[in-house]
């Protein structure tokens, strides 16, 4: 084999280069640790950044900068991290420079800090502790390097992910993160989606720290078999050495309704090492517990803290409610509720897939002003600050993982990656009372494979959250016309997507399928629309017109609304939003079945009808 330098190999001749990149440490669920109520250095901001289409920081081995010899003789180099353009973080990179626009492939981003930066924030302890880096999202596969030290590997593109930086620290530090968003068929979502696939680190990027005995996640519901019990799970690592112990005392503190309660976190056989659990519920007096409602959401201040010498404390914001279904009926805080929603995409005009928290506020404010109470986050996880900003402004929100039509769900990694993604999406958010339904996909094509990873993925879901309910967008069965899939027995509500009216034009058979309807559980439509192209009028309703696709929809709710086990329905789509499927001279590049345009400012003729259905 070819030795190209002086220093060692590169692995330009090997053909599984990157093996030890591929299987190493993941960051996955397991080591995602929770950020809420910590203190954090934002590293938001300008990042150097280079295309690597050919993954050169591992090929060539960039990572480790070696630019000289042992005998300190320059060697030749293809990368200068520092001399990069700039890019901002976050932020996908399709809109940051022209050429990146369509780009779908790898790229490279690096920055500094240094520990002085910390201590200014306090940021690090005298007595040890840990230091995590925390990344949003970033699309699709994440590698990252501290100093030349391999900090693991991410999979998907919509999930927060955290990496323990602490033994690699120095006075000065290089952080060099590679981020693909190449399309693959064995990936959640597969090769073919009819979204934009934006590309880059797209969420907030922090360095927080704990002490050596942390906690690291937490779970706090009313629970929703039990009435009077508030259920509990606090998660607690000790992976420092000399702090190893089987036991760690917590205590969970909700002072508006006096509960100061402790239990003690332990070992037991299922949990991963250096992990310890408390598990088991409260005795809360309901009557004195105002519940969380989107009319009425109240947020109850909730200390979690491991007691001893050097404490750790999560300390959030947390409503209580109970969601649950009777028969065909879903029921919030005991009363029968009817899920008014629309179906969106994460995407503005001006921030691409990086929406803002300003931006997410004004989508909340003007679908409570339709009369919505109900959102579909479709189709893979949404910024984090969705839910806490619909917890505080109260509307209630299905939340999704983008298992979408076809996947391989013959390919055990492709379940894997699934199963994380879904434990990374609950384990964000399940304290998040707006959150009331799971969603574990969309639209995928019957077989035995996809109906046993499915049906595993519900029960990844219950485990993880017993509190919520669960869902999927299931098959109908067009030549029978009726709703028919295996998954519905697993499912707390059945999903449906329907488009009569627009790809199927015999209205009639929506109403056959519906009469033969016999489930004892609820249905959502959680699709249906058309297309309407914003300021295209046309008296006689003509394809694309706002007109059509206004009649389609007082079709639709004058159908649908007769059917009492209908207990929600989410239309596609509240915006226009980007597609690379969508290539039409009236589409030029986006699903124009929104009710307002890609601008969220117009809004076409559909919107009125829905305004006045729900308002
Ligand atoms: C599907 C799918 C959506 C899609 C929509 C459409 O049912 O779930 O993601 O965009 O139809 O045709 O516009």
């Amino acid at each position: 084999m070819e030795k190209r330098f002086d220093e060692g190999f590169d692995n330009i001749l090997i053909y599984h280069y990157d093996e030890e990149y591929q299987n190493g440490k993941r960051l996955d669920a397991d080591t995602m640790v929770t950020d809420i109520g910590r203190k954090a250095l934002s590293l938001n901001g300008k990042w150097h950044f280079c295309p690597d289409t050919f993954c050169s920081v591992i090929r060539t081995r960039w990572f480790d900068e070696t630019r000289y010899n042992r005998n300190g003789l320059p060697l030749p180099y293809d990368y200068d991290f520092e001399k990069w353009e700039e890019i901002t973080v976050p932020g996908v990179w399709n809109n940051q420079k022209r050429e990146y626009a369509l780009y779908e492939g790898a790229g490279l981003y690096f920055r500094t800090f240094s520990l002085e930066d910390l201590r200014k924030e306090k940021l690090i302890q005298k007595h040890g502790g840990r230091l995590f880096l925390r990344i949003g999202a970033a699309n699709y596969e994440t590698r990252i390097w501290l100093n030349k030290h391999y900090l693991g590997r991410h999979l998907g593109g919509f999930t927060p992910f955290c990496a323990d930086v602490t033994d690699y620290l120095s006075e000065e530090n290089r952080l060099l993160i590679f981020v693909d968003n190449t399309r693959r068929g064995e990936q959640i979502p597969s090769v073919h989606y009819d979204w934009f696939n934006y590309g880059g680190i797209f969420r907030e990027v922090e360095l927080f720290e704990t002490p050596d005995v942390y906690i690291q996640n937490t779970f706090i519901q009313l629970s929703r078999q039990t009435a009077g019990k508030i259920e509990y799970r606090i998660r607690v690592r000790a992976s420092a050495g000399p702090n190893k112990t089987n036991h760690i005392p917590v205590q969970i503190e909700i002072p508006k309704l006096g509960i100061v309660y402790k239990d003690d976190c332990c070992i037991t056989q299922d949990l991963p090492a250096d992990t310890l659990e408390a598990a088991g519920t409260i005795d809360a007096d309901e009557e004195k517990i105002e519940k969380w409602s989107p009319d009425n959401p109240v947020l109850y201040q909730v200390i979690v803290r491991t007691m001893g010498s050097h404490s750790d404390i999560v300390e959030e914001e947390i409503g209580f409610r109970r969601i649950e279904t009777k028969g065909q009926h879903i029921l919030l805080n005991g009363q029968e509720v009817f899920l008014k929603g629309m179906c969106v995409h994460e995407e503005s005009l001006q921030s691409l897939r990086c929406v803002t928290k300003q931006e997410i506020e004004n989508m909340i404010m003007q679908v409570k002003e339709m009369g919505c109470n109900f959102l579909r986050l479709t189709h893979y996880p949404h910024s984090e600050w969705v839910a806490r900003i619909a917890d505080r402004l109260g509307i209630m929100l299905l939340e999704e993982i983008p298992v979408y039509w076809a996947l391989e769900f013959e390919n055990p990694n492709t379940y894997r990656d699934a199963c994380n993604q879904l434990s990374e999406l609950i384990i964000r958010d399940r304290n998040r009372a707006s959150v009331i339904l799971w969603s574990v996909g969309n639209e995928n094509p019957d077989s035995d494979e996809r109906y046993h990873f499915m049906k595993n993925l519900v029960k990844t879901a219950r485990k993880l959250d017993p509190s919520r309910l669960i869902i999927a967008s299931c098959l109908i069965d067009v030549d029978q016309k009726r709703i028919k899939d295996r998954l519905i027995e697993a499912l707390d509500v059945v999903g449906i997507n329907e488009y009569y009216g627009w790809y199927l034009k015999d209205f009639e058979v929506l109403e056959e399928i519906l009469g033969n309807y016999h489930e004892d559980k609820p249905i959502i439509i959680t699709e249906t629309g058309a297309d309407a192209v914003s300021g295209y009028f046309s008296e006689n309703a003509e394809i694309y017109s706002e007109e059509l696709q206004a009649r389609i929809y007082e079709k639709q709710f004058n159908t649908l609304l007769k059917y009492p086990f209908i207990k929600g329905i989410t239309p596609w789509v509240l915006y226009d939003y980007a597609s690379m499927r969508r290539m039409s001279s009236l589409q030029n590049g986006y699903n124009i079945k929104g009710i307002i345009g890609k601008d969220r400012i117009y809004k076409k003729k559909a919107y009125y009808v829905v305004k006045k259905v729900y308002g």
